[in-house]
């Protein structure tokens, strides 16, 4: 039995996610712990919303609370959207915490403690009606390039021109519109990661089996112009963890916080430790799958992200953790994804374009979005989500080619011999042909799933559904039961059992069905089919089943047309 660490990057509280961030992280995520799980490893499995940050205060103003007041809400909202999906999370933290506030000062301490940090002083653009100091990105004026009145500190869109606020002619600030702003001087904290630039590289380098997609972007940001830029990691902000060294004051740093994106990933340990809490247990209980010194030598650590996380998770957090010279658990295996598109153009939070994960709730189960979202998860390429497609993968895959076989075959086993497993009949060789392929099949699938191979996963998934559906094809015991009803009884016995099996390998990519399946089979046994030869004759004879309801329903075209049409437009 292996341990494994599982973590998922953590969704920024404000707003709920669209189907595009789910399939990127949270969704191949929970796949992957599904899976580890079933084949009995220890699997830690954590999440977090991530809370601080620019964003997350505006949202709270506009929504008129108080920003941990906002948060606490919002927290919720997600954790109850991730349980509808059936998102299987050992802990969904938080990374305003108090075991973030603690780990992160830590880390900052142990950081300071290396020589790994530099005092910086700035100019920065304070706005006087605010009362805040603006990012770059929140100041918005008129651009010296091209003319757009609407140009953003950082970046006018319209000529691309990268800017510096000052560059801005006539600036406001875009929070209240104000232009009574000056520039201050302020001090800031940054690491210093070009020291670390060769540890960093050296360790990416030794990561001979990481995705292309991962490492590419990892050197890209390595090697780029100057190479890896020392990073800031404090904010003038009011919400956020407090600066300090430990839990020791940061002499010139009061009043400040550390940058969002250089807390959020130490939730991931902070999220193990309020596992930990929640649980009534010791620190141990979370050392052991972190610390090195305390057990974590024996975790294989996982991630999962889309591709705009990949330089934070390869270079600034593997900065911190190095950096700190304490034995912490660095990441084994970083999976990425690419972007899903949505219907001819781009998920957006911003503009609300897409499907929203409380949205798709509404409209349909958990086991449909997980099963198109993760058979075309954006792996080698983006990937679209249209509703022609929706429909056509969940009509088929689904209804016409898992639920049929299990409704058929319970509906007529029930039929002609009631309900109960019947107890005639030998397999002859067309059971043993299909055990076979059966047995070499469900190796594939375990190595792509191994190999977190989503789609290619799905695709092998599917077609051991599919030759359960041509056995029962050929072998046709609605016409052998006329003249061999014995023969017929084996034939049924051989399909419940395959429900049963069907049940334990598409458990990770639509849970709800499979227990239902298993269920039906009157059954709880969850083992792996190891042993498919064995598998396959777990039920016994004379054991009661249930004609399951309607696994799957078809998707009308009327209904993808009202879909369509509701989600075209833009979400308020
Ligand atoms: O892109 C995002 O949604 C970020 N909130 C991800 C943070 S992942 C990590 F650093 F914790
Ligand atoms: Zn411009």
């Amino acid at each position: 039995m292996a341990r494994i660490l599982i973590t998922s990057a953590i969704p920024y509280i404000n707003g709920i996610k669209h189907l595009g961030n789910l399939v990127g992280s949270q969704l191949p995520a929970d796949l992957f712990a599904r899976y580890m799980r079933g084949r009995g490893h220890e699997v830690m499995f954590i999440c977090a919303t991530d809370e601080h940050g620019t964003p997350a205060e505006l949202a709270a103003a506009k929504a008129g609370k108080p920003v941990a007041e906002y948060c606490a809400e919002m927290h919720d909202v997600q954790a109850e959207i991730a349980r509808g999906f059936r998102l299987s999370f050992d802990h969904f933290g938080r990374s305003s915490s108090q075991r973030n506030h603690t780990l992160t000062q830590h880390f900052a301490g142990a950081l300071d403690k290396a020589g790994l940090i530099a005092e910086v002083s700035e100019k920065q653009v304070f706005s006087i009606d605010d009362n805040r100091f603006l990012p770059d990105r929140y100041i918005t004026g008129t651009c010296p390039n091209c003319g757009n009145t609407s140009a953003r500190g950082d970046q006018c869109e319209e000529c691309t021109k990268q800017l510096d606020p000052t560059d801005l002619i006539n600036p406001r600030s875009s929070i209240s519109g104000s232009t009574n702003l000056e520039v201050r001087e302020t001090k800031h904290l940054y690491l210093r990661q070009r020291s670390l630039r060769d540890k960093l590289e050296a360790w990416i380098d030794s990561k001979k089996d990481w995705p292309i997609l991962t490492t590419s972007i990892a050197k890209k940001w390595l090697n780029d112009g100057d190479g890896l830029q020392d990073r800031g990691i404090t904010r003038d902000l009011h919400w956020g963890i407090p600066v300090k060294k430990g839990d020791q004051p940061w002499p010139g740093m009061e009043g400040k916080v550390f940058y969002v994106w250089f807390d959020a990933p130490i939730e991931y340990i902070a999220g193990t430790a309020e596992w930990a809490d929640a649980n009534g247990l010791g620190d141990e209980a979370w050392q052991r799958w972190w610390r090195t010194d305390k057990g974590a030598s024996d975790v294989t650590y996982y991630q999962f992200m889309g591709k705009d996380n990949v330089p934070f998770h390869t270079l600034s957090f593997p900065a911190t953790i190095l950096g700190s010279a304490e034995p912490w658990k660095l990441v084994d295996y970083l999976k990425s994804f690419n972007y899903l598109n949505y219907d001819g153009g781009q998920f957006s939070t911003s503009q609300g374009r897409g499907v929203f994960m409380d949205q798709a709730l509404s409209i349909l189960p958990a086991d449909y979005w997980r099963w198109w979202l993760l058979s075309h998860a954006p792996e080698s390429a983006d990937s679209e989500f249209t509703w022609e497609n929706f429909q056509a993968s969940v009509n088929k895959d689904l209804a016409d080619v898992l639920g049929n076989l299990v409704s058929r075959v319970t509906k007529f086993a029930t039929a002609k011999f009631g309900n109960t497993v019947p107890a005639e009949g030998e397999f002859g060789p067309q059971e043993t042909a299909l055990i076979a392929d059966l047995g070499a099949r469900i190796k594939d699938y375990a190595a792509l799933m191994e190999a977190m191979e989503v789609r290619k996963a799905a695709a092998e998934l599917r077609a051991i559904w599919v030759i359960g559906n041509e056995y029962l094809q050929s072998a046709a015991p609605w016409t052998v039961v006329k003249t061999d009803p014995e023969r017929a009884q084996a034939m049924v016995r051989l399909a419940l059992n395959l429900i049963r099996i069907y049940a334990i390998l598409s458990r990770p990519f639509i849970p709800d069905a499979a227990a239902t399946m298993m269920a039906a089979m009157g059954s709880d046994d969850w083992t792996w089919p190891e042993d498919i030869s064995a598998a396959m004759r777990a039920l016994p004879a004379g054991q009661p089943f249930a004609v399951p309801e309607n696994l799957f329903r078809k998707i009308t075209d009327e209904e993808r047309a009202d879909w369509q049409t509701r989600f075209a437009g833009v979400r308020t």
